[in-house]
């Protein structure tokens, strides 16, 4: 292997910047000329593609969002947008690439190295932690600390006035930010994707909550979550209780930001290097990730299909705190 093409790609997350810091990095060590596509798979398409050298990445690593830039590309998604990503591989004889997202990034990258034949390896970039093959992905951790700091201020105002709060975060099909943040912030209910909670269990803990004389709640929603909402469990439980003082919070993109935690500039730094060495190694269509500790390469197609499970037992934990 000559040279490898790194990019990022979906939704950003932090510490990105320090897996691209870490691909070129250690490109640069073992020889590898390493190029950097901007704008994920639109860069391979129109031809973003830049020489990056171990210099070209310095004060990198404690920098949020993706300085490669992100996208979810509708043409990449055609069979022509792919032959033009092609074309450019070729253009630059670009040997194999790192592509550092989620699942459906690597959805692209298999498609196109089935097609066309470009090894590839994958980086699992992502705060929402869903992805198959790995204990943490790069940004969750930032996500969840970020959704924690911001918890902890909803608490002191909830508190002063008496007030019932719900507080959405994200996650769109996966309910990981929502159950730690919510276990870290001493929330009332969590409600996820992963679960069928109902309206009725939510009121039943309104209740207990009432019984003991609390006077302020939070409610912590992951955006999946399946009863409709946060607005609407905001409208039912204020006509369930109109003596309460209901409001909402949706954290949003703030939860995408941020200078990364420790744990996701060590993460991405690990990954970004095994990553290198994977695809020297012969490795192709795999992600590289960390479960107990231990390095590991899982088939990209098994990161894809399967999802990182909820631990149930987490969730008996926030059961059993809550009341
Ligand atoms: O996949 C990461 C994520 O942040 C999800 O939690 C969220 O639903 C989605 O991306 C939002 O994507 P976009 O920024 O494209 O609206």
């Amino acid at each position: 292997i000559k040279k490898i093409g790194v990019l990022t790609s979906g939704g950003d997350s932090p510490g990105m910047n320090a897996a691209i810091r870490s691909v070129v990095r250690a490109c640069n060590y073992y020889g590898i000329v390493c190029c950097g596509i901007r704008m994920g798979y639109e860069g391979l398409i129109n031809d973003y593609v830049v020489e990056l050298g171990p210099r070209s990445v310095r004060n990198l690593i404690n920098r949020g969002g993706t300085e490669l830039k992100s996208a979810r590309s509708q043409e990449f998604r055609t069979k022509e947008g792919r032959e033009k990503a092609a074309k450019t591989v070729k253009k630059h004889n670009i040997d194999a690439l790192v592509i550092i997202g989620g699942d459906g990034s690597f959805t692209g990258g298999t498609i196109f190295q089935k097609e066309h034949g470009v090894p590839f390896i994958g980086v699992p970039g992502t705060i929402d932690n869903d992805i198959f093959g790995t204990d943490y992905t790069v940004g969750y951790d930032t996500a969840l600390n970020t959704a924690v700091d911001a918890i902890d201020k909803i608490r002191d105002t909830a508190t002063s006035h008496n007030r019932v709060f719900f507080v959405e975060v994200m996650g769109r099909d996966a309910g990981f930010i929502a159950l730690n943040s919510g276990i870290a912030t001493g929330a009332l209910d969590i409600l996820i994707p992963e679960e069928k909670d109902s309206i009725e269990d939510l009121f039943i803990a309104f209740e207990k909550a009432q019984e003991k004389g609390k006077s302020s709640s939070i409610v912590i929603v992951a955006e999946g979550e399946k009863l409709g909402g946060v607005y609407d469990l905001a409208k039912f439980t204020k006509m369930k209780y109109p003596e309460f003082d209901v409001k909402v919070t949706v954290l949003g993109h703030i939860q995408r930001g941020g200078s990364p935690t420790v744990a996701d500039r060590v993460l991405a730094s690990r990954l970004g290097v095994a990553a290198v060495e994977g695809l020297i190694a012969g490795k192709s269509n795999v992600m590289a990730g960390m479960q107990s500790s231990k390095l590991v390469f899982t088939p990209i197609e098994e990161a894809i299909k399967k999802h990182n499970e909820i631990d149930k037992d987490l969730i008996k934990v926030a059961d059993i705190l809550s009341t």
